[in-house]
C-alpha cells in the first residue's frame, strides 16, 4: 500500500478522461491500487455533466479525444466547476499545447506519455494536496490546513509538528509587530504551508541516514520555489507567497533562492523566519538533542543581522517569548533539514 493512502486522498474524487481504451485501462489500474476514488468516461460531454453533478477535485484529460481535444475539455472546466483541479495528459508532439495549457488555461499540471510508475498517482496526489489548500483557504478551515502541512511533515520524518508550532510562533510576533489583522491571518497560513514544497522532494533524499549529495542539497534548496509555484496556481496572496518563495532568506543576503536582503526580504517573511529557526533550535535533531532555551536564545541572538531581522528578533525575545510559555508543544522526532 502506498503510503499516501490517507483521509484527504481518499475523499477527493478525481476523473480521467481519455478516447484511448488502454490508457484508461492503465489510468484505473494506477488508482485502484492507491485508494483514490475514480472516476472515467471517454466523452467530453459526459466528462462535463459528471463534473456538473460531482464534486470533482481534480480531472485529467488526455489530449487525444475523437470528438475534441483534452486542452479544449479542461478550458471549459472552470465555467462548471471553478474549484476542480486540472491536469492534461500529453505527448511530444503537443509540447505546444502544453506550455500554454499551463500559461493560458489554468492547468495545473501537463503529464508526458508514457508516464513512469508512480509518476501520474504522485502528480496526482499533489494536485488533490493543491486543491484541499485551494478550498481550505476559499473558507478558512485551519484544520484542513494543517492537516495538509502534518502531510508533507510525515514525508520528512524529522519535522512532524514543525509547520504547526511555526504559525504559532510567527503568529505571536506577527500580533506584537502590530501589523494588520488580516497580515496576520496570512502569517499563520504561510507558516503552515511555509515547506509545501517539500511535497516535491524524494522521501529517499528527506530520510537519507548517510551525509546528502550536491544533488541531493540542489533538489532540497528547490523545494522553496517549488511550493511559491503551487501557490501561485492557487492564486494564494502575495503574502502566503512570499512567505514560501523567501523562508530561507537571510537578513545578509546570504540566503536562498533570491539572495534578497535586509528589508528587501517581505516582513511577513522575516517574521516566519524568525519563528521557524526558534522552533529548529528548541526541537531534537537525528544528530543532536534540542537546544535548551537559553541555548536557543544565545544562538539566535548571535544570528542577529546575519540570519534574522536584529528588531524582529528583540521583538520576539522580549514581547513573545517572556510573555508566554514559549515552549507550545514538546516535539518527540528530530529535525535534519533546517527550518
Ligand atoms: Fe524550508
Amino acid at each position: 500500500m502506498r503510503n499516501s493512502d490517507k483521509e484527504g486522498e481518499k475523499s477527493a474524487l478525481v476523473l480521467f478522461v481519455s478516447g484511448d481504451r488502454y490508457v484508461l485501462r492503465s489510468a484505473e489500474r494506477t488508482f485502484s491500487s492507491g485508494g483514490i476514488r475514480f472516476l472515467h468516461t471517454d466523452n467530453a460531454q459526459e466528462a462535463l455533466d459528471i463534473i456538473a453533478r460531482e464534486k470533482i477535485a481534480v480531472i485529467i484529460a488526455d489530449n487525444y479525444f475523437s470528438e475534441t481535444k483534452g486542452i479544449d475539455l479542461l478550458s471549459k472546466v472552470s465555467s462548471v466547476s471553478a474549484g476542480t483541479m486540472r491536469i492534461l495528459i500529453a505527448n511530444d508532439a503537443d509540447l505546444t499545447t502544453a506550455v500554454n495549457a499551463i500559461y493560458s488555461c489554468g492547468v495545473s499540471r501537463v503529464i508526458m506519455k508514457p508516464w513512469i510508475g508512480d509518476d501520474l498517482y504522485q502528480n496526482v496526489k499533489e494536485v488533490i494536496i493543491q486543491y484541499h489548500i485551494s478550498q481550505s483557504l476559499k473558507k478558512e478551515n485551519t484544520e484542513t490546513l494543517l492537516s495538509i502541512a502534518q502531510a508533507v511533515e510525515i514525508k520528512d520524518l524529522y519535522t512532524l509538528g514543525h509547520s504547526s508550532r511555526v504559525a504559532a510562533y510567527a503568529s505571536m510576533l506577527a500580533q506584537a509587530s502590530g501589523i494588520s489583522s488580516e497580515i496576520s491571518q496570512d502569517i499563520k497560513y504561510g507558516g503552515l504551508l511555509h515547506d509545501i514544497g517539500k511535497i516535491h522532494i524524494p522521501g529517499h533524499i528527506l530520510n537519507k541516514q548517510g551525509p546528502l549529495t550536491n544533488d541531493d542539497h540542489t533538489v532540497i534548496r528547490n523545494h522553496p520555489g517549488w511550493g511559491a509555484n503551487v501557490a501561485g496556481h492557487l492564486s494564494l496572496s502575495q503574502p502566503i507567497i512570499n512567505i514560501i518563495r523567501h523562508h530561507h532568506e537571510r537578513y545578509d543576503g546570504k540566503g536562498y533562492p533570491s539572495r534578497i536582503k535586509g528589508k528587501g526580504i517581505p516582513l511577513e517573511t522575516r517574521i516566519v523566519t524568525v519563528a521557524d529557526v526558534y522552533d529548529a533550535l528548541t526541537s531534537d535533531r537525528q544528530y543532536r538533542r534540542r537546544y535548551s532555551e537559553d541555548d536557543a536564545l544565545t544562538i539566535m541572538k548571535s544570528m542577529s543581522g546575519k540570519e534574522l531581522d536584529p528588531g524582529l528578533l528583540e521583538l520576539f525575545i522580549d514581547k513573545c517569548l517572556k510573555a508566554h510559555d514559549s515552549r507550545l508543544y514538546s516535539p518527540a522526532v528530530c529535525r535534519r533539514h533546517g527550518p
